[in-house]
């Protein structure tokens, strides 16, 4: 369902590069475990596709994983209590529904229930962060602010940034 393109750079590397996550922790051995029982966090870019059952209708997505380590890494892996191997977003009752949902909209915003079909997991995730930053930069841009704050060049928020057309 999805395949780690680039690779896996180990937590010593991660250290020398001073990711953010890498906190002094005694027991940090037993941490991030890889299936073979490395410590090991993806620094590459993952290709995200639709559970199997799902015959896509877009293009995979890229998603560039350590382009993000700015954020808590519970952010997204919000279930993760920093010990346990991380499940992936499609594990059976998390995000895994592969049927649209009747009414998934409540106040403007997607039900529990509804989140767990994958695609709006992950719209709701990806899309909708790069749109509210966008928003921001957009405010920010067209403002008279003096204020030094910067932003991404490129934030993608429309779907074939996302799905380019293959
Ligand atoms: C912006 C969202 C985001 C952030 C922030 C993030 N990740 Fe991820 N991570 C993902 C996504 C999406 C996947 C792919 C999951 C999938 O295939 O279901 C992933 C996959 C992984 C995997 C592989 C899991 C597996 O076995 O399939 C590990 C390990 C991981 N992340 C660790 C981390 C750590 C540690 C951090 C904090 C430094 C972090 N991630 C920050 C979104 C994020
Ligand atoms: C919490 C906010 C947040 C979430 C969630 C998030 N992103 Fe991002 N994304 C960013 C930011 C900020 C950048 C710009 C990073 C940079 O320029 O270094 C970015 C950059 C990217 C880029 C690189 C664009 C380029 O310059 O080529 C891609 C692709 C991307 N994100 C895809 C995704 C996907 C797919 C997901 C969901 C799995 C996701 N993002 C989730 C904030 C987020
Ligand atoms: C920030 C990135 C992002 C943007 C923008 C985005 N998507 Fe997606 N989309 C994803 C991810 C990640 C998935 C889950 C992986 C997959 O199924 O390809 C997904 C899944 C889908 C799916 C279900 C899978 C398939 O291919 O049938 C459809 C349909 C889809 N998106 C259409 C759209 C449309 C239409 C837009 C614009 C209105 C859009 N997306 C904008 C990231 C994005």
């Amino acid at each position: 369902m999805r395949k780690i393109g680039i690779g896996i750079l180990c937590l010593l590397t991660v250290i020398m590069i001073g990711s953010p996550f890498v906190v002094a922790q005694d027991d940090s051995e037993t941490k991030y475990q890889g299936s073979d029982g490395a410590l090991c966090i993806p620094m590459g870019t993952f290709t995200i596709g639709p559970p199997e059952a799902v015959t896509p209708l877009r293009s995979l997505v890229d998603f560039p994983h350590s382009r993000h380590f700015s954020y808590s890494c519970t952010k997204c892996h919000h279930k993760w209590d920093g010990e346990s191997k991380l499940k992936n977003c499609t594990t059976s009752g998390c995000h895994d529904q592969v049927n649209v949902p009747e009414k998934p909209l409540k106040d403007g915003k997607y039900t529990a229930e509804a989140i767990k079909y994958y695609k709006y997991a992950y719209h709701n995730q990806c899309r909708d962060c790069h749109r509210d930053l966008k928003n921001k930069k957009d405010r920010f841009t067209n403002s008279t602010s003096t204020s030094d704050q910067t932003f991404p060049e490129t934030i993608p928020t429309g779907c074939v940034e996302c799905h380019p057309k293959s």
